[in-house]
């Protein structure tokens, strides 16, 4: 077993290293964020993750787990693992501060050889440079690998013990030995190339996997124009291998703090090698315009929304997460509140975050609540708990069920028994109420 470091704990950082001390691993993790820190010391997660919590105080009773803000704590490590922020600039570029804040730092605590795995997404050429910033300043030998993080938020310990590869990119074949040995534990595929290929390997598939999305939503909106459904034709294509099923779900838009950010980098970097990233441009439109659909069909329906009372279910930018980044809901609510309607919002877990950013809107402390004596409601993110809701309580709860459904949570046979308005993404409207002119109920 090795004695690991890992150098920052957001999701990718935090997951990964509770889960190489779950295999054995000693492991630290380090944070300059203090507040953090101390929570972790605690047993607690800064984060929302499915059976996180009790992983992080099991490894820590066995003292296989510690965190740390101190870099001289890291010392002894033999490899450490550089899993901090590359957030988004305003061109779209990867933000590197962070990275070589951690470069510095390194440099300037070890005391021994060490093998230093990137697993943020940066951009192509960033490991060997990174390589080259920390050799400058240290007398002992670094060996240096990419290792991109395919996890999905809300699924990621599954994703960390259950991936389909791990890619470990270093042009060092001791150092691709030492990664190889330090996840032959998860016993998952490994694909080892140069790190170059590497960095390439995650802006790639992120940018092909919201290739997906934006095609189908884009093929949904033709659906709704000739008639067809979206669900079947999803269904159709995906039953042919060279497509596959997954992320051919229609809806109205990718958000997260990946897709958004990978594919925008990606532009970014295409561009500066003179490369006109055209195909991944129009991904990238499509999914602004699909973050708009809710609000197009609610004006196309209403006309103006001044004064409507509408009720958006779901914050998280999908289910399973309380992260707001880039959430389609950002976009619905900002422009509802523009339009000058009235919301009231409920989401099972995103609240907290958005009641600071949305002080206009009411937060419902539930379902019901949100829905009483609503003109207009839309789901926005597919929670089982708004996936389970019974339809009649649409017509029971609001002034008018008018309901519009961004993540198509039900099937057109059950909506068709219920006396409700109803439209989706890709599929056929349902239950024009002519008769609902939109006034307050008394
Ligand atoms: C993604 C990648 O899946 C993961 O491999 C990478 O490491 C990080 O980025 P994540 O952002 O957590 O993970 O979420 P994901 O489950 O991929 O969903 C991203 C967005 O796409 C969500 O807003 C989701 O609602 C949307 N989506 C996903 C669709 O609209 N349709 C689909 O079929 C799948």
């Amino acid at each position: 077993m090795k004695k690991i470091a890992v150098v920052g704990t957001g999701y990718v950082g935090l997951v990964t290293g509770v889960g190489l001390s779950h295999i054995g691993h000693e492991v630290t993790c380090l944070d300059v964020d203090h507040e953090k820190i101390d929570l972790l010391q605690k047993g607690r997660s800064p984060i929302y993750e499915v059976s996180l919590e009790p992983m992080i105080q099991e490894n820590q009773k066995q003292k296989r787990l510690s965190f740390t803000s101190k870099y001289e704590d890291i010392q002894e490590s033999e490899i450490i693992l550089i899993a901090v922020g590359t957030p988004q600039q305003t061109d779209g570029s990867a933000n590197l501060t962070y990275i070589y804040e951690a470069a510095e730092a390194i440099a300037q605590t070890i005391n021994q050889g060490v093998t230093v795995v990137v697993k943020s997404t940066v951009p192509v050429g960033t490991c060997q440079d990174v390589k080259n910033y920390i050799q400058a300043k240290t007398p002992f030998p670094i060996q240096m690998v990419s290792n991109p993080e395919f996890l999905r938020e809300g699924n990621a310990l599954k994703d960390l013990f259950e991936g389909d590869r791990i890619v470990i990119g270093s042009d060092d074949r001791k150092a691709i030995q030492t990664v190889m040995e330090m996840y032959a534990p998860f016993d998952i595929p490994m694909m080892t190339t140069d790190l170059a290929s590497a960095e390439m390997i995650k802006y790639a598939s992120n940018a092909f996997l919201a290739t997906k999305i934006s095609f189908i939503n884009e093929i949904s909106s033709i659906c709704e124009k000739v008639g067809a459904n979206v669900e079947a034709v999803a269904k159709g294509m995906g039953m042919d291998r060279r497509i596959g099923s997954s992320f051919l779900q229609a809806g109205i838009g990718y958000g997260g703090s990946c897709f958004p950010k990978d594919t925008k980098a990606l532009v970014q970097m295409a561009g500066n090698v003179e490369h006109q990233f055209d195909l991944l441009e129009s991904v990238i439109h499509v999914n602004n315009k699909q973050q708009n659909k809710i609000v197009d069909q609610m004006k196309e329906r209403c006309g103006s929304l001044v004064g409507k009372r509408i009720t958006i279910l779901g914050l998280a930018f999908k289910p399973g997460t309380d992260d707001l980044r880039e959430a389609a809901s950002l976009v619905i609510l900002d422009r509802l509140l523009r339009e000058g309607a009235f919301i009231t919002a409920y989401d099972p877990v995103a609240m907290p975050r958005a009641k600071e950013k949305f002080p206009a809107v009411t937060f419902a402390s539930n379902v019901k609540e949100a829905l009483a004596g609503a003109d207009l409601a839309a789901i926005v993110t597919e929670w089982d708990e708004f996936k389970e809701l019974p339809l009649p309580l649409y017509d029971e709860l609001m002034n008018e069920p008018i309901l519009f459904d961004g993540r198509n949570c039900y099937s057109l046979d059950e909506v068709r028994e219920q006396d409700i308005e109803y439209y989706s993404v890709g599929r056929p409207a349902i239950g024009y109420r002519k008769s609902a002119p939109l006034t307050h109920k008394a």
